[in-house]
């Protein structure tokens, strides 16, 4: 479960909880068994029925606070998502022109318009599609030349910002949340990280072949994830079923990085009912 690091800005396990517990990083935050879990869980019927209900969340965030920041994702999961705002869009429901974005995460040494980047993926499914400020939206830049200046401007830029209001999340099949592979210590900040085997498995679909995919990316790191306002997990599939109960029925552990949102004061998982089959009550 080797992990290198490129920016040097580990944490361990107790350096987080003061940090949360000082609500640096955190909000109302208690050590699990101190709290009750609050976690709300909105199952749905189908891939469709999840897309929609996550992307409710997100048109009424934007209602609410119309110069929102939102955290975004790319893969599978948030495909139908970004089709529905679209669509909102395009009926005149949404408007996106104040909107700010940062990505969680993006492959290193991939150009913005290689069709395997998270830039070209964001651009192509949602930012070219809608009326937002392009120079409003953001993702590590994959073609930076020194990894740890590019994980410090990053989290400089979302500082500059705010914070996130709404973060959206996928998880991965180990756990992962970004690119927050399962390790030893929580990661505080953006980071370069080398992805392990089985996301680079994974993400093979993608690419020709597994060995096209890129071995390391940048990825926003747990604290600046956890101290997004409001926080939205998507998952769909029965191949994240167990995964899902590890990380929300589970202990919180570095092992399983989205554990760590069971401490989260707000947390909305959205999943399909082949992913939430193993924590129904
Ligand atoms: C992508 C990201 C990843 C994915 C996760 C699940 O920006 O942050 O953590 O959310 O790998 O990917 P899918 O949705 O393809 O199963």
């Amino acid at each position: 479960m080797e992990e290198r690091n490129l920016c040097g800005n580990k944490g361990n396990m107790k350096e987080f909880f003061v940090l949360l517990q000082r609500r640096e990083i955190g909000g109302d935050i208690q050590l699990k068994k101190e709290r009750e879990f609050t976690m709300r869980i909105y199952k749905a019927e189908t891939y469709e029925e999840m897309s929609k209900k996550a992307a409710n969340m997100i048109f009424a965030q934007m209602i609410l606070k119309p110069d929102c920041v939102l955290g975004l994702a790319t893969g599978s999961s948030p495909v139908g998502i970004y089709d529905r705002l679209v669509e909102w869009y395009q009926t005149g429901d949404l408007d996106f022109s104040q909107v700010t974005t940062v990505n969680l995460d993006e492959y290193r040494g991939l150009a913005p318009d290689n069709d395997q980047s998270y830039r070209y993926f964001m651009n192509s499914h949602l930012f070219d599609r809608v009326n937002i400020d392009k120079s409003r939206t953001f993702v590590p830049d994959g073609l930076a030349e020194n990894a740890e200046e590019e994980c410090k401007r990053y989290d400089a830029l979302i500082q500059s910002m705010g914070g996130v209001d709404l973060q959206l999340l996928g998880i991965g099949h180990n756990g992962h949340i970004g690119f927050n592979e399962p390790g030893d210590v929580f990661e505080k900040g953006t980071h370069c990280v080398a992805l392990q085997k089985s996301t680079i498995e994974a993400n093979k679909r993608f690419f020709a072949s597994a060995e096209e995919v890129p071995e390391y990316a940048y990825t926003m790191g747990i604290g600046t994830i956890m101290q997004a306002k409001k926080i939205l997990l998507i998952v769909s599939g029965k191949e994240k079923a167990s995964i899902v109960k590890e990380a929300f029925l589970g202990p919180v552990t570095p092992a399983v990085p989205a554990s760590i949102l069971q401490m989260h004061r707000d947390v909305t998982l959205v999943g399909d009912k082949d992913a939430l089959s193993e924590i129904e009550g």
